[in-house]
């Protein structure tokens, strides 16, 4: 086998979209059939194993990790190859299990819906029907150029049926990571572990949950605890207003503290539950990164920060935090600094500070600003009542 362009996760993963398709991880939305047990052997499935094998890139569907390898940063595929132990604590389980056709599935990454009473603005339609009207808006308006993409119906995946699919092949699960969509909306989340009793061992899976957390009901959480481990990671990307306004919904940063603290209390008589909380380092939050550190290290317990996850945006290009006014940007520099030495084990500062010294795109800030102020109109917010100096640094054209 060449592993130049070999991954593990489509031999070894099953992913399942928020549109109610499969994929062949969770870096890519390239749909490879619908939702059954038949797509996991097609034919497309098996010409991109047979190529992986093989050393042929599939450029198009591989899209984030060719990239990536391209322009010299460790992508995600390679990550997985080097940390097989970390991820499935065995080693050997790549090697065993090369089948173009079927292998065991170790993994399943699992979107149950679509549906979201969020609409946080670096997210969008296909995440989150709620999404939905503000982005035909956006599409209608002729400046901003956004190719009207066509939009889904409401997907919800039905339980019964995924067991029906793939239960039988689900009895040497080690991991699940749920995102969505939200995966609280409805009680699927619990119907779900109900069901996987029946397949699996859950005392050997280790699950990560991403939620906004809004509907995450205290009292029912704990009839999750029977699996090895839970983390439940909570999207929160911004302190104060700002969390309002970046993450699009009627809940305020004080209600979120509070059910996030709520739920925190678990942790005390659950040792295996565990809570985390991320963001998405953009241009909106890029100077909210320091209260955002401060509150995320208390509200998780961990002083050192452990629990802090703070990606880089990836897309929209124009969210990126490189395309702040310089002066901003000179400000977060000295921010970032501060928080390394304040927070040495979290590897995440490192990224947010190589963002701010990317150069800005002209075309980017343009874009930036026709499409926040129309944003803006429909949802009848003002992003200089919220952040008022980055709407002035680029008035005076920093
Ligand atoms: C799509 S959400 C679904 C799960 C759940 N609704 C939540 O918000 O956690 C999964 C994660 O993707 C993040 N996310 C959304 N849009 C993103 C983007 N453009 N770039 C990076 N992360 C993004 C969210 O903040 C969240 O942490
Ligand atoms: S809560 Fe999650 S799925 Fe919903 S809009 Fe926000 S990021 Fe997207």
């Amino acid at each position: 086998m060449k592993t130049n362009a070999y991954c593990p996760m489509p031999f070894v993963t099953l992913t399942v979209n928020p549109g109610g398709t499969i994929s062949r991880c969770m870096m890519s939305l390239e749909n490879m059939g619908p939702l059954s047990a038949g797509t996991y052997s097609n034919e497309k499935f098996q010409a991109l194993r047979q190529n992986m094998l093989d050393g042929k890139w599939d450029e198009q569907g591989c899209n984030s990790c060719f990239r990536a390898e391209n322009n010299g940063h460790r992508s995600q595929r390679l990550k997985w190859l080097d940390r097989e132990e970390k991820y499935l604590e065995e080693t050997g389980i790549y090697n065993s299990n090369l089948s173009v056709i079927e292998n065991n599935i170790y993994h399943l990454y699992m979107n149950f819906n679509n549906i979201c009473n969020f609409k946080c603005r670096m997210c969008g339609p296909h995440f989150s029907n709620a999404w939905v009207p503000d982005y035909k808006k956006l599409t209608d308006n002729n400046d901003l150029s956004i190719p009207k993409k066509p939009l889904q119906a409401k997907q919800q995946v039905d339980v019964d049926k995924f067991f029906a699919d793939f239960g039988k092949k689900l009895s040497n699960l080690r991991q699940i990571w749920i995102t969505g969509g939200e995966p609280f909306m409805d009680d699927a989340i619990y119907r779900f572990f109900e069901k996987l009793k029946d397949y699996s061992d859950l005392s050997k899976i280790k699950v990560v949950i991403n939620t906004n957390a809004s509907k995450v009901d205290v009292n029912r959480l704990p009839s999750l605890f029977e699996v090895k481990s839970l983390l439940l990671n909570i999207s929160v990307d911004s302190t104060g207003d700002l969390y309002k306004y970046m993450r699009g919904y009627n809940y305020s940063f004080e209600e979120l503290d509070k059910k996030i603290r709520q739920i925190a209390k678990l942790k005390h008589t659950h040792s295996n539950f565990e809570i985390s909380v991320n963001g998405a380092y953009q241009v909106y939050n890029i100077l909210d990164i320091e209260k955002f550190y401060d509150w995320g290290a208390e509200v998780t317990g961990t002083p050192d920060g452990t629990l802090i996850e703070y990606r880089v945006l990836g897309g929209p290009q124009w969210l990126r935090a490189r395309n702040a006014p310089n002066e901003i940007k000179s400000q977060a520099n000295s921010m970032i600094n501060k928080l390394m030495k304040r927070y040495p084990s979290n590897s995440y500062l490192e990224d947010c500070m190589k963002e701010i010294k990317s150069s800005r795109v002209d075309n980017d800030i343009e874009m930036f600003l026709k499409w926040n102020t129309s944003l803006d109109n429909i949802r009848q917010e003002k992003l200089i009542h919220i952040f008022p100096e980055l709407m002035q640094g680029y008035e005076k054209n920093e």
